[in-house]
């Protein structure tokens, strides 16, 4: 059977995207949709981004379609661009996390595209990772994180962004930045020829519900450090007796902590965002107490990389405060980096 075929069935199929992979179902079908968020283990009130083949079929999702959304679309689709819109009546409650609005994306990558084409329909997709997790990247990373519960994974090779898509609402009055991503901020602004709010600017009830802190978390501590303050804080560590793992972005910060868990990392945003969620999980696998991040450039180009570092670093579970508590005793910081 044909990945489009095993969709149109109520299948759930792991698919490639320029970003990271998806784990889609056939957003009409709500018995195909809640699988999605059982193979998860994802909170039903987190809404679900409907992947479509092209900008044509938007009408049949969202119910007004303003024209700066038109502009976003030509402009960026296909593309790592999620568009919240108000959604159309007909769009599942499921789908929406019982939100009146409805996230849309046409990807660009080809398997997406092809099975998009093939199946017709909106497709439901997540990032294919369980909740709260990294994202995958490899057709590898899908398998290791959800086994043999997919009903198939379409294997697409590494995903060329690497992280997931900026999302824009263009849902109220004015245009919201809801998670950077690939797409900057100054790229929207030209084509929308409007200031876009960050989220932490909107009103709460703009806010999306998957936007926690703690997302996109490997399970290892992971700590956003400066570079002056990574050598000494990575000598407390190796003296408390922790595996540290490095994740460098200078080579001054590199040169300091010569250890073989020290990865230096590339220099520019988007070959850094390539691989971070590659090397954050081959970090997360091998034996290490702790990671360190040394803290990224305060940029604009900077911001999605950022953005997920610092989720990376935020503990969302009481199970990691062992390790934490050590960490304030040997560094005198708290153990969410600050
Ligand atoms: O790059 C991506 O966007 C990937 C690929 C597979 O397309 N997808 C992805 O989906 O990252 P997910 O579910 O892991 O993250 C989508 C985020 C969630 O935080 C969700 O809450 C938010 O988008 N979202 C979806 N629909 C929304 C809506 N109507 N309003 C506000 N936030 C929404
Ligand atoms: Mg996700």
């Amino acid at each position: 059977m044909s990945a489009a075929d095993l969709l149109q069935a109520g299948g759930v199929v792991a698919f490639p995207t320029e970003t990271v992979y998806g784990l889609g179902a056939d957003a009409e079908n709500d018995e195909a949709v809640r699988r999605i968020f059982s193979i998860k283990g994802r909170p039903v009130d987190h809404p679900l981004i409907v992947h479509l083949a092209e900008m044509s079929l938007i009408n049949r999702w969202a119910r007004a379609v303003p024209d700066s959304a038109l502009r976003l679309a030509e402009c960026f689709w296909p593309g790592p661009l999620t568009i919240v819109l108000q959604r159309s009546s007909r769009v599942s409650d499921l789908v929406t996390g019982g939100l009146d609005t409805v996230g849309i994306r046409v990807p660009a990558h080809p398997v997406a595209q092809a099975l998009l084409r093939e199946f017709g329909g909106g497709i439901a997709a997540p990032s294919a990772n369980r909740f709260g997790r990294i994202s995958p990247t490899r057709a590898e990373h899908v398998q290791e994180e959800l086994g043999a519960a997919p009903d198939l994974i379409l294997d697409g090779g590494n995903c060329q962004v690497g992280i997931e898509s900026t999302i824009i609402s263009l849902a109220a009055e004015r245009p919201i930045l809801l998670r950077p991503g690939g797409i900057s901020i100054a790229e929207l602004e030209e084509v929308l020829g409007d200031e876009i709010i960050l989220l932490r600017q909107a009103d709460p009830a703009q806010r999306s519900p998957g936007s926690h802190a703690s997302h996109y978390a490997p399970q290892t501590p992971a700590f956003v450090v400066s570079m002056d303050e990574l050598p000494t804080i990575f000598r407390c560590q190796v003296k408390a007796g922790y595996n540290v793992a490095i994740l460098c972005f200078t080579e001054t910060a590199s040169e300091a902590c010569s250890s073989l868990g020290c990865v230096l990392m590339p220099k520019d945003p988007d070959n850094y965002a390539r691989v971070i969620y590659t090397i954050l999980r081959l970090l997360d696998a091998a034996d290490y107490d702790v990671i360190l991040i040394e803290a990224l450039p305060e940029t604009e180009p900077w911001r999605a990389v950022r953005d997920r570092i610092q989720r990376a670093a935020q503990l969302h579970d009481k199970k990691r405060t062992s390790k934490g508590e050590n960490y304030e005793k040997t560094t005198g910081r708290n153990f969410n980096g600050k």
